[in-house]
Formats: structure tokens, C-alpha cells, sequence
């Protein structure tokens, strides 16, 4: 497994690939590798030739005071878990890679922006759309794997691609868990161990409000009160939002449910943010 450090030694990796007709997947990360980024190079290797990742912490999807300078570094055990889900390559650039000095182009998707995390991170999709783009442009890659439990983020990525005619496929993987239901995260390490028990209250409210639809609520207001409910009986949890969306464009329904929609939630345990969702149609 290459590892590379700048935008010239990726640009080479793809464009030998491409000379020999061969496809190129690319998995970008901030690091802190768990089974969830895995499964999502496995993916990609399912779906390409070679394989690349990225892991960078970028800075300009913080806000002031977010958790940048603490979140979990480990480039050594990211390295041998990339290397053992089949990664060809792993870019790591230094910060002045990706943003020389100078640098002041902001990649913005509004509208999709504008709700759920992006109401509580304001900027937080301005960050990620400049550094995706960045990425997808460097690595040339033909696909790129995002995980859906950052359903917005996909959202937001999708709509990016399509408006700015970015020659890429996008791919969403299912939501990695662990065998108790809490969704994998990279922030899940943050956890104390009774706030660790305390965040199963998530795929619990996310089971209740499935099962609701299941037996016919078609009421954004309804479903959001069943899946509150569960959320509120752990003492240490704190709603930041909990919200059911249109699927495609995070609009609110209006009136009774008719297209698919997705129950979206971010709860903080402590100074951990935990995010989950569950897509209803
Ligand atoms: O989901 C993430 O880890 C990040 O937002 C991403 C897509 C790697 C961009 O920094």
C-alpha cells in the first residue's frame, strides 16, 4: 500500500490506473478508522480496481470551538487497517497541501446546508463540500464511497456533484453498528461507559419511530414524538435536533407523509455529539 503525502504523487497513482484501464475508488476519512470506514473501502473495492483513501482532519469543517484539535489521531493503526481492507493507496496531506496559502474559494450547497446539522454547525457543509471537491478533483477517482450515517453530508455531496457536473459516481453505504445498535463513529470513543450504555437510547428511538410507520403514521409531528420520547428517557442525552425530512431534498413534509422521508437525530451525550438516522418509505 502506497502512502502518499501530495496532490502530484495522487494524480499519479490515478493516472497510472487509468492508462491501464483499470477503475479507481476513492474513501475519504478524517482517520480514527473503525469497521464503519472499512466497510466502506471494501465497498469500494467492489466497485473499483484500486483503491484509495484519504485521511484528513480538515480544519475548515470546524467551528470555533469544536472538538478539531482533539479529535482521535492514530496514522499509524490507520494505515494497518486501511492496508487490511484492501486500500491500494492512503493520501495523507499536511495541511498546506490542501490549502496553500491564499487559498479562499468556499464550495456552498445552501439550500441542503441549511437544516439539521447545518443549523447547529453553521459552515460545518461549506468545509466539507471545498475539501470533497478538493478531493474528488486531486484523486480523479471514477467512485467515492460516503457512509449514510452522515445522511446530510451525502445529501448535500450528491447535490454538489450533480450541480457542479463533478465525472464521478457517488455511493452511500448502509450504517455500520455495533452488535448492540449504537452507530459506529469515530466520536464514539469520547463516550464514557454510562454515557456509551445511555446512546443505545438512539437506534432504540429509531426502532420505535420504524415501527410506528410500520403500522401506518404518516405524521412528521407523530413520528418525531415517538422517536422524542425514547431520546428522552436517558437522562444524560440532550436533543440537538430530531427531525423528519423529505429523503431527497431535507425539506419538512407538509401534511400527511407521501414520499419516502428520513427520521434524522443529534444528541449530545456529555460533549459528544452522536448522530444516527433511518430512512422511512
Ligand atoms: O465524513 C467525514 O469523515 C468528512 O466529513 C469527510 C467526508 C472526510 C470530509 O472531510
Amino acid at each position: 500500500m502506497d502512502v502518499l503525502t501530495t496532490r502530484d504523487q495522487v494524480a499519479a497513482f490515478s493516472a497510472s490506473h487509468h492508462a491501464a484501464g483499470r477503475r479507481v475508488g476513492f474513501v475519504p476519512t478524517m482517520g480514527a478508522l473503525h469497521a464503519g470506514h472499512l466497510a466502506l473501502m471494501e465497498e469500494a473495492g467492489r466497485r473499483a480496481d484500486a483503491v484509495l483513501a484519504s485521511i484528513f482532519v480538515n480544519p475548515t469543517q470546524f467551528g470555533p470551538g469544536e472538538d478539531f484539535e482533539r479529535y482521535p489521531r492514530d496514522t499509524e493503526g490507520d494505515l494497518a487497517k486501511a492496508r487490511s481492507a484492501g486500500c491500494h493507496a492512503v493520501f495523507l496531506p499536511p495541511v498546506a497541501e490542501m490549502y496553500p496559502p491564499g487559498a479562499d474559494t468556499v464550495v456552498r450547497v445552501p439550500a441542503l446546508s441549511g437544516p439539521l446539522c447545518g443549523a447547529s454547525r453553521p459552515g460545518h457543509f461549506d468545509g466539507v463540500c471545498t475539501v470533497v471537491l478538493k478531493l474528488l478533483h486531486i484523486t480523479r477517482c471514477d467512485v467515492a464511497v460516503f457512509g449514510e450515517k452522515d445522511y446530510q453530508q451525502l445529501a448535500v455531496i450528491r447535490r454538489m456533484v450533480r450541480d457542479l457536473d463533478v465525472p464521478v459516481e457517488i455511493v452511500g453505504h448502509p450504517i455500520v453498528r455495533e452488535a448492540d445498535g449504537l452507530a459506529m463513529s469515530s466520536r464514539n470513543q469520547y463516550l464514557g461507559a454510562d454515557e456509551r450504555r445511555e446512546a443505545l437510547c438512539l437506534h432504540r428511538a429509531l426502532a420505535a419511530a420504524e415501527a410506528v410507520w410500520a403500522a401506518g403514521e404518516r405524521d412528521a409531528d407523530a413520528l418525531e414524538q415517538t422517536a422524542r420520547a425514547l431520546v428522552a428517557a436517558s437522562a444524560r442525552a440532550r436533543i440537538d435536533y430530531l427531525e423528519v425530512r423529505d429523503a431527497l431534498d431535507l425539506t419538512r413534509p407538509a401534511g400527511p407523509i407521501t414520499g419516502p422521508v428520513v427520521l434524522a437525530m443529534a444528541v449530545w451525550f456529555g460533549q459528544t455529539r452522536l448522530l444516527d438516522n433511518r430512512v422511512l418509505a
